[in-house]
């Protein structure tokens, strides 16, 4: 039986704290031990708690980002079932392979309640996330209320700067509310920020020639819409909502058994 690993002198936990190698100083005492009842190589000790550190790192970060994106909910793209969507599958991987927001290309869905759009662009940000790139995500009217509350003291401007931050900028349920003409000019603000140095990804229930519903100003929604799909993915969803499809397969079961339970002797017997 090995002995428990002598503590770190002094010296070298101060001076690891003071560069911030918390894992290497965590790991440090276990793994010298090991290294040297091991006989390793020292190119093989300090590769060890390099590669340490270096994930620890990456861990914190994903991490951090994740709370940054703010996403509402966790879905993923392996839970997406592209063969009962609408997406078509080459869309779907070009999507999936996260190429182009690194072009700094925009995605756009539209389509009817319950079809997929908030599970694809959460999924698809969550896929960014982990792929290292820096994810915020919105409903329309968190981010119209965020820029108004900007106005009051100020400060759009900078939360212009910190969202262009973001590779991918996520604006999910845009129209569920009309914007008024200022809520609408701060929404034009954001997509002329990001116009080809940013992704956008939107999602909204209107096709494209129904913009006008909720934007107030119909020059707002044409240079709107134009530096949107200038450079973009549309993909138009369709069919049945996922939530009603799924209710009613919950629901069959019961309604099935329901069914056995009170129909007559002789038409169970001919089944
Ligand atoms: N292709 C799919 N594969 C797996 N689950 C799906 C798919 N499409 C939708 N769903 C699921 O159905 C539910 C509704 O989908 P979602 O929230 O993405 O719809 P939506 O298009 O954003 O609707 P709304 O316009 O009302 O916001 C979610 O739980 C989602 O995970
Ligand atoms: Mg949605």
């Amino acid at each position: 039986m090995s002995a428990a690993p002598a503590e770190l002198a002094p010296d070298l936990e101060r001076g690891l704290k003071r560069l911030k190698l918390r894992a290497v100083r965590r790991m440090a005492p276990e793994v010298l031990q090991t290294a040297k009842v091991q006989r390793w190589a020292p190119e093989e000790l300090l590769r060890t708690l390099v590669e340490a550190e270096i994930a620890a790192r990456d861990e914190a970060n994903l991490a951090a980002r994740l709370r940054a994106a703010a996403f509402p909910v966790r879905k993923s793209l392996e839970e997406f079932k592209v063969a009962e969507s609408a997406v078509p599958q080459a869309t779907y991987e070009y999507l999936a392979s996260l190429e182009w927001i690194r072009a700094k290309e925009n995605l756009v869905l539209v389509g009817p309640a319950g079809t997929g759009k908030s599970h694809l662009l959460v999924a698809l940000g969550h896929a960014a996330v982990a792929a290292g790139l820096r994810v915020r995500y919105f409903s329309a009217i968190d981010l119209v209320e965020a820029l108004y509350r900007g106005l009051a003291d100020n400060s759009v401007g900078k939360i212009l700067d910190a969202l262009v931050r973001s590779d991918l900028i996520v604006v999910d349920e845009l129209g569920f509310a009309p914007l008024d003409l200022t809520g609408g000019q701060l929404f034009f603000r954001v997509v002329a920020a990001a116009y080809e140095r940013r992704s956008l990804a939107i999602a909204s229930h209107w096709p494209f020639e129904e913009w006008g519903r909720f934007f107030p100003e119909t020059v707002t929604t044409a240079s709107l819409l134009d530096r949107v799909l200038h450079h973009a993915t549309v993909v138009v969803t369709s069919g049945e909502s996922f939530r009603m499809k799924e209710a009613r397969s919950r629901a069959a079961p019961r309604a099935r058994a329901i069914e056995a339970a009170t129909a007559p002797k002789s038409t169970k017997a001919a089944r």
